[in-house]
């Protein structure tokens, strides 16, 4: 028997939409589908449609109109009057959005791999002013703010509103007993007899600090606690959710026994703080509960080029206290939780009695604490969890790293790297990889020259499968002459997130690598018989962002190699034979 589920408190708008077509329906979609364009979803419209078709953003029925989209963007209301802080928009290409026909179109929208989610009634198609959105949504059109750069610089040019049918949920294939649509969390909540509800929203980790503002809010408020961390797409550089979701799990039992539920949430973030708050509640409205928490720095999207936070500490929950009755969900605000050394228990900061010793680790210690192998005290996290989080994130003498050279054609690159290969080989402990330009040139990159666009092309191979060593804990020495700052940089950013990018610029001056001349290609090059040959006839951008720079000139091979262990090792990358952190 299922329970009445009446009681509950009321979907945003009224009634929980559900976008799912019917079977029968579903085979006609199907069957009209070849006729109409396809759009390839982005990762972030996967999420927003999961959560359209769900339910989980009712009122909404589709991706915004522009009568909506301009309402929410100017004073947060839709057409309808109803309050809705956030765009929800498909963007799309310009060419694309040139062959459709508002009122008419339809649109398949597929996943990856091509299979069809749901179909777009197309309504309305225009080119939006997006630096205007921006300053609306997120207050700022600077693109520190990682909401406005997913705006200016990733999100494409035009987009289209209309209604939306389902023809198949997105498909997940972690964390099946986890994952609940706000139907099913709300027939959960009536089968468990669970009036009030407190929601939590987290994209971090959870910590002794977040169970104890958990546990005290759910007091306070008298409910139980759902735990909702977003899955979806969160900030850039947050720990993955297969890790924090494997947190999550530990920590449940620190809760009585009953009392709260984990349930995960396919939100993509904007981290557009005060106007996100208000929408992370609605959606946890629409998911059933009656309360919801917004702490410090809500959804926050860090700090401007200039140092200053985005938004005020509690700039988030002010415009949630001015909006509750719209929102219709009570806010339980928090400050920081800070532990009292002396006492051995966490308060807010600010109920911190005059005089006490707090105890706090932020995010970025905590990160450089696992980096360097040191301790995670008892008091900031549970063992449990601490374990788990090494398991993600070794010290790094245990991550993997690329070690990307630089330089001019005989400038000696290619002796040192080998040297550095026999010596990680003497260490031991981790796969190298060599990937030397010429080896590469014949192996990865054979039909490429040496115009700007083939150089560009065959680093970005070479950043891409160093990525990938790097990923798995392997070392990977790169040896080409890379000689652009840009794609240098690309590498950079494509390794850095999953290990350690040591950037070498072997700078033997271009007249001593042609007096060595060991190929005979600079000779060549003088003769015109090589064109676009690197130091001659065409340029090498010296790096400004070197790790280590090596003269070729003052140093032997050897020498070289021992300057970059010397780094490697003070960086945390080797230990004491290899071993130790
Ligand atoms: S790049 O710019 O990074 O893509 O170049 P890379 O792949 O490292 O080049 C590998 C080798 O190609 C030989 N070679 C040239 N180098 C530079 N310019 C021109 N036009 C050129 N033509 C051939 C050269 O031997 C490079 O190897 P190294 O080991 O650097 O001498």
């Amino acid at each position: 028997m299922t329970a009445s589920t009446s009681h509950l408190i009321a979907p945003h708008g009224g009634k929980l939409v559900e976008l799912n077509a019917e079977p029968e329906r579903v085979r006609e979609l199907k069957a009209h589908s070849c006729q109409w364009p396809s759009w390839d979803l982005t990762a972030r419209q996967i999420c927003d449609l999961e959560l359209l078709m769900s339910g989980g953003f009712s009122p909404l029925t589709g991706f915004m109109t522009q009568q909506d989209y301009e309402g929410v963007c100017h004073s947060m209301r839709l057409q309808s009057g109803v309050l809705w802080p956030m765009p929800i928009t498909l963007d799309v290409k310009e060419e694309f959005a040139k062959t459709l026909q508002p009122g008419s179109s339809k649109i398949a929208l597929r996943d990856p791999e091509g299979v069809m989610l749901a179909v777009l009634h197309v309504e309305d198609v225009w080119q939006p002013d997006r630096e205007a959105e921006a300053a609306a949504a997120f207050g700022t059109t600077s693109t520190a703010h990682p909401g406005v750069d997913y705006l200016l610089n990733k999100s494409y040019p035009w987009y289209v509103g209309g209604r939306i049918e389902g023809t198949q949920a997105a498909s997940h294939y972690d964390f099946h007993s986890l994952r609940f649509t706000p139907g099913e969390l709300r027939a959960e909540f009536a089968r468990l007899g669970w009036r009030r509800v407190v929601a939590f929203q987290t994209r971090n980790p959870m910590h002794r600090a977040h169970v104890e503002l958990t546990f005290r809010a759910a007091k306070q408020v008298e409910a139980n606690l759902l735990i909702h961390p977003s899955v979806g797409m969160t900030k850039p550089g947050d720990v993955d959710y297969f890790t924090r979701v494997r947190c999550y799990q530990l920590l449940l039992s620190k809760f009585p026994q009953g009392t709260v539920k984990l349930s995960l949430l396919p939100l993509a973030m904007r981290m557009g703080g005060p106007r996100e708050a208000i929408w992370h509640a609605l959606i946890r409205k629409n998911h059933g509960a009656t309360h919801f928490i917004v702490g410090r720095d809500h959804a926050g999207p860090g700090k401007d080029t200039n140092g200053k936070p985005f938004y005020g500490p509690y700039e988030a929950q002010e415009l949630f206290k001015k909006h509750e009755a719209d929102i219709g969900v009570t806010m339980v605000p928090f400050n920081m939780m800070v532990y009292l050394e002396d006492q051995g228990y966490y308060v807010p900061d600010n109920e911190v009695p005059n005089g006490s010793r707090v105890l706090n680790i932020s995010g970025t210690e905590l990160r450089e604490r696992l980096n360097e192998g040191r301790d995670i005290p008892g008091w900031f996290t549970y063992p449990e969890v601490v374990q788990e989080l090494r398991r993600s994130f070794p010290p790094r003498h245990k991550q993997g790293l690329t070690i990307f050279f630089t330089g001019l054609s005989g400038s000696g690159k290619s002796t040192i790297a080998n040297v550095l290969m026999t010596k990680f080989l003497e260490m031991g402990g981790r796969p190298v990889t060599i990937l030397d330009g010429d080896l590469v040139r014949k192996h990865l990159s054979s039909e490429l020259g040496f115009s700007k666009e083939h150089r560009d092309i065959n680093i970005r191979r070479i950043g891409y499968v160093a990525s990938e060593i790097t990923k798995n804990g392997g070392i990977a020495i790169c040896a080409p002459i890379a000689p652009y700052d840009g794609v240098r940089k690309q590498v950079r950013s494509m390794v850095e997130p999953v290990g350690g990018f040591i950037l070498v610029h072997v700078a033997t001056p271009v007249e001593t690598c042609e007096q060595r001349d060991r190929k005979g290609l600079y000779a060549k090059a003088r003769a015109g018989i090589i064109k676009e040959f690197t130091g001659i006839s065409d340029p090498y951008e010296d790096p400004k962002d070197a790790e280590v720079v090596i003269n070729t000139a003052d140093l032997t091979p050897e020498e070289a190699a021992q300057e970059i262990l010397l780094h490697l090792e003070r960086e945390g990358f080797i230990g004491v034979n290899g071993s130790h952190g």
